[in-house]
């Protein structure tokens, strides 16, 4: 192939994959299977890899790259991002109704929306590309955000229109997203984002697109800033138009001949909303005729053709029964509101978090007072206020405890902590969530020992200390409650097999602060064994990639405490595994051999198995799987839409798998 023919084959294979992932992900309605799309996409990559220079702006391989910025530009945003006048009730949209018709003395058509619940942005399209994308900021200055929102799928990266355009619209994360995404966040022991939006904004102000990437972000569009076609005259037939040119708007958008019709609409969606796949907080109404607009004008800040009608943050009644202290496995002693069960968005709610002394004051909560409950988007409800006017004179103020509720020992603050904290290591309530996080999962993983159990075994004293667990006796847990024969033999085997874990599963189980799973297994991997972790310096564990400072100190606060001593002394003579196991293959299967020793990474999106089960077949065949490609990867296995590290494999001279050769080696192991 000549360099004009690759130049027409890349053009065409840009267009038709630009085609086929707006079907994808604007659509949701794709042509093609997706094996098809990464043949295509394999190709033009291989095409730009021989022809650099004839790269595409808008290749679909291009939409992560480049190197995480240092800080955002300003952005200064040629017509204002305005922001919306509220409504909280059907009152309030009457209102706005009067005022619009008193404006204009005519017909007026109204254009209703989901106000979508994320971040508004703008992008601006010059010669039919992408070249700008900004947050609103104060609405008169953003940030440059290009970069990242370059990473999500459904912003075109070229569109047909090549005259000038600035579009706006609400960058969201969708609920599947949203929970995945704390979901590995609580693995690795990262704190999680309370809502949707939170999440979003925080991905986007990612300095490193990479990241952004990864968080599967969307975005509809709801409007317009600088804008240089004049033919169109009505909002919905803009909203039309945008569509046509690859935008994603939202489906759900109505004309509305009347006011009624209007609050029909709104009264839909409150009942509704909890069906849509992402978050929504309220129901924007516009003026569709802009000359109509142009009439109303604005007021100082918002525009008097349009208002927000906020839906009221789910809220219930209900009464304060009592509050319970908890020590959690770091000592910290939170109170939580007990509650009168009461039914919020689909589910019961009988405790609340009441955080701490502070809020307790703050919110003046007394035992026996009626309360306002909260599930505002967040994870954990929440007691909002009392309700002053329902008190009695029967409520009994609530006063935090000066000394723990487990131990007595004395309660104290740490540095400027508003958290409370018992500081006694020997307190049986840390002791109890520190075993039940040991024997977890992700952890030692021993089945059998649930909370019940350990309570159990707490209260007859029969276990006080995590190597406790490692003497147990089979006659000792018989006479439990609901412990027979048969689980009693099961679980002393459990434990007994616990013993052989390898290290990070006892690392992660220890529970030092900031070490959660993921840490845990970059510090086996690399230490390899307790001893030399634990005689690792700070400086040592610093110069780690993904170990920051916060674990590197905790790491060796914790190793240098003389019980930490003494309790892996005594682990290590009960026989408990104290060294990293690369899981070692039986060594007759020539495919199983392929992943023996071998640092691994995936990328992009397999199509017949989830990551965790690629993970752990490498994993179980004694290979490592780590996430950013290096020198010392031996093999990329791509999938889908793999981007960076694609190119960084290609770039090292890393052979690369594609989905079947796994398969292929999966299937030879299995067989
Ligand atoms: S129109 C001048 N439409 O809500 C009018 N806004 O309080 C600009 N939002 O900053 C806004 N969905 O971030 C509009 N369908 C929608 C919306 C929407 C979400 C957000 C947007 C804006 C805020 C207004």
């Amino acid at each position: 192939m000549n360099k004009q023919e690759a130049k027409e084959k890349m053009a065409a294979l840009v267009d038709q994959l630009n085609i086929y992932a707006h079907e994808y992900y604007v659509l949701d309605n794709p042509s093609i299977p997706d094996a098809e799309y990464d043949k295509k996409y394999q190709e033009l990559r291989k095409l730009e890899e021989a022809y650099p220079d004839l790269t595409f702006p808008h290749s679909p391989t291009k939409r992560v790259g480049g190197e995480p910025l240092e800080g955002f530009e300003k952005v200064e945003h040629e017509v204002p991002m305005l922001s919306l006048g509220n409504a909280f009730n059907e009152q309030e949209l009457r209102d706005f109704h009067r005022r619009v018709t008193n404006g204009l003395h005519e017909e007026v058509v109204y254009v209703c929306e989901l106000k979508i619940d994320g971040l508004a942005v703008a992008l601006t399209y010059e010669n039919g590309q992408f070249v700008r994308g900004s947050t609103r900021g104060d609405g008169r200055v953003g940030e440059d955000i290009t970069s990242n929102l370059r990473t999500v799928r459904s912003v075109p990266l070229y569109i047909p229109e090549q005259r000038l355009l600035e579009v706006r619209g609400e960058a969201y994360m969708p609920h599947h997203s949203f929970l995945k995404l704390n979901e590995i966040r609580e693995e690795s022991g990262e704190p999680l984002f309370a809502n949707p939006r939170n999440a979003a904004a925080g991905s986007l102000r990612q300095l490193d697109p990479r990241i952004a990437a990864t968080r599967n972000l969307d975005l509809f569009l709801f409007g317009y800033g600088q804008w240089t076609i004049d033919e169109i005259q009505t909002h919905s037939g803009r909203l039309e138009y945008l569509k046509e040119q690859g935008f994603k708007i939202n489906k759900e958008w109505r004309k509305c001949k009347t006011i009624d019709e209007v609050i029909e609409y709104v009264a839909y969606w409150t009942e509704n909303r909890g069906s849509l796949p992402y978050e929504i907080d309220g129901i924007v109404i516009k003026v569709d005729d802009l000359s109509q607009q142009e009439t109303l004008g604005y007021t100082a800040r918002t525009p008097r053709w349009a208002i927000a009608y906020k839906f009221p943050a789910t809220e219930a009644i209900s009464k304060i029964e009592d509050v319970e202290l908890s020590v959690g496995r770091t000592g910290v002693v939170t109170p939580t509101a007990i509650l009168q069960p009461v039914f919020i968005d689909g589910s019961t709610v009988s405790r609340a978090t009441l955080h701490n002394a502070d809020q307790i004051r703050a919110l003046d909560i007394r035992i026996g007072d009626t309360v306002i409950v909260k599930k505002a988007g967040d994870i954990i409800p929440k007691v909002v206020r009392v309700v002053i006017t329902e008190r009695t004179g029967e409520e009994v103020p609530y006063e935090m405890p000066t000394h723990c509720p487990a131990c007595k020992t004395e309660l104290v603050h740490l540095d400027d902590e508003v958290a409370l904290r018992c500081m006694n290591p020997d307190c049986p309530a840390q002791l109890k969530e520190g075993l039940i996080h040991f024997v977890s999962r992700d952890a030692m993983n021993i089945d059998g020992l649930g909370e019940k159990v350990i309570d159990q075994l707490f209260r007859e004293k029969l276990v006080n200390s995590i190597d406790d667990l490692y003497r147990l006796k089979k006659e000792q847990l018989l006479p439990l409650q609901r412990m027979g024969e048969k689980s009693a033999s099961n679980l002393i085997l459990a434990i007994e097999e616990s013993k052989k874990n390898s290290l990070e599963k006892l690392l992660f189980g220890l529970g030092i602060r900031h070490i959660g799973a993921k840490a845990a297994q970059i510090l086996a991997d690399e230490f390899e064994t307790m001893e030399k972790l634990q005689q690792a310096t700070y400086d040592q564990l610093v110069a780690i990639n993904e170990i920051g400072e916060k674990m590197a100190d905790a790491v060796v606060h914790y190793f240098a405490q003389e019980k930490v001593k003494e309790l892996l002394e005594r682990l290590n003579e009960l026989g408990v595994n104290m060294s990293y196991e690369r899981r070692q293959t039986d060594g007759d299967s020539e495919v199983s051999e392929i992943f023996t020793n071998k640092t691994v990474v995936l990328t992009g999106k397999l199509e017949k198995f989830t990551r965790r089960e690629a993970k752990e077949f490498i994993e179980s065949n004694g290979g490592k799987v780590t996430s950013s490609v290096s020198k010392n990867t031996d093999l990329v296995i791509a999938g889908d839409a793999s981007g960076s590290k694609y190119d960084q494999a290609k770039k090292l001279s890393i052979p690369i798998w594609d989905e079947s050769q796994l398969e292929a080696a999966i299937k030879g192991v299995s067989t």
